[in-house]
């Protein structure tokens, strides 16, 4: 008898591309085929990004154009949109469940390496600690081996990835560690937290070869009052001040960041604090995101209260001032 074939579609960040790979390599297991075309499937799984409201609604889309097939829901998914999904689904596969399975890489030449999942920041407008729960950090021994088996295979480039990976424990330690290792790669890191950046880690990020010198560290926004509704834990001096020591001792560093335009309450002049910092960095990249409320966020039981034209105006302002080289 033919083998069952399974189709997958990601949505979201790295963190569920890397997870997409653990949940073919545990299909694989059961004797499941990969195909591409969702018609030739015999089983689907979706795996979802609730991060904004439109994140969400493209899982509604699927689930709707694919009525009638068997499918898995899996990743970052409310407890409310999974009770309404509940007659179009089969199953739900929580993140944990294959958060330590061997992976089946898509690409050949970049591979993704989660270090932890989770998060415990609680930032008020975001869904991910009430979706991914908390902070779960992987034994540094798997880190190293699963690591290890890709540059044996000609990986080039190496992404540490998770929710706040630099609260992982001693993370400058497991960097250093992996830029240690003989073999021709890169190392990179996604996400950072600002709070959880300090001065070992700029100096490992600085002296290590294999590591990029592209550092991503969102800011949400660069007014004090929203940081502090934001729960983010520093202040736009703190920021500015990472930011020049960074660059101070390793000049050749590119900052990238993400910026969330309308926050509930944010003023004209709270935006334009955002303007002025963007002016004062010139971040390479920028992910530019208008607020959307996020059911069961502290965030939600503030008023939306800045129109969605204007939240489009404020973000074409900030893409504007990205300097992209
Ligand atoms: N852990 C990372 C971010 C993970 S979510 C960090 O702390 O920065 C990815 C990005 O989505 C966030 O940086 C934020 O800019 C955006 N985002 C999260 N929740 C959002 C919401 N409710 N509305 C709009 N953008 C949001
Ligand atoms: Fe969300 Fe904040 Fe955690 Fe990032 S640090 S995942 S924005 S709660
Ligand atoms: Fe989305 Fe979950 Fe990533 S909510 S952004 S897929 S951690």
């Amino acid at each position: 008898m033919a083998s069952k074939k399974y189709h997958i579609i990601t949505f979201g960040c790295q963190a569920n591309v890397a997870d997409s790979e653990r949940i073919a390599a545990k299909l694989e297991k059961q004797g499941y085929k990969k195909t591409e075309s969702p018609e030739k499937a015999d089983l689907i799984i979706i795996n979802a990004c609730s991060v904004r409201q439109s994140a969400i609604n493209r899982v509604y889309g699927k689930l709707n154009k694919l009525n009638g097939k068997k499918i898995i829901l899996a990743g970052c998914v409310l407890q409310a949109d999974k009770k309404k999904m509940a007659d179009k689904i089969n199953a739900f596969w929580d993140p944990k469940e294959y958060f330590n399975c061997k992976p089946i890489y898509e690409s050949k030449s970049r591979a993704f390496v989660p270090i932890m999942t989770g998060c415990n920041n609680f930032c008020t407008y975001c869904v991910v600690p009430y979706t991914r729960g908390r902070e779960i950090s992987r034994p540094i021994r798997e880190i190293i081996d699963e690591t290890k088996k890709l540059i044996k295979n000609k990986y080039k480039e190496i992404w540490l990835i998770g929710q706040n990976v630099n609260s992982y424990p001693n993370f400058s330690n497991l960097l250093k560690t992996i830029n240690n290792l003989p073999g021709r790669f890169t190392l990179h890191f996604m996400t950072s937290h600002p709070k959880d950046m300090n001065d070992k880690l700029i100096k490992i990020i600085k002296e290590s070869k294999k590591i990029s010198k592209e550092i991503h560290l969102p800011v949400q926004s660069g007014d004090n009052k929203i940081l502090k509704a934001m729960n983010r834990n520093y202040t736009v001096e703190h920021y500015k001040k990472l930011i020049k020591k960074i660059l101070k001792e390793i000049p050749q560093a590119k900052i990238s960041t993400d910026i969330i335009v309308g926050f509930p309450g944010e003023t004209k002049k709270q935006f334009e604090n955002t303007v002025k910092l963007f002016k004062e960095i010139k971040f390479f990249k920028a992910y530019i995101s208008k607020y959307s409320p996020r059911p069961g966020t502290l965030a939600a039981k503030f008023k939306d209260n800045v129109p969605m034209e204007e939240k489009r105006r404020r973000w074409q302002i900030l893409n504007k001032l990205v300097c992209r080289n």
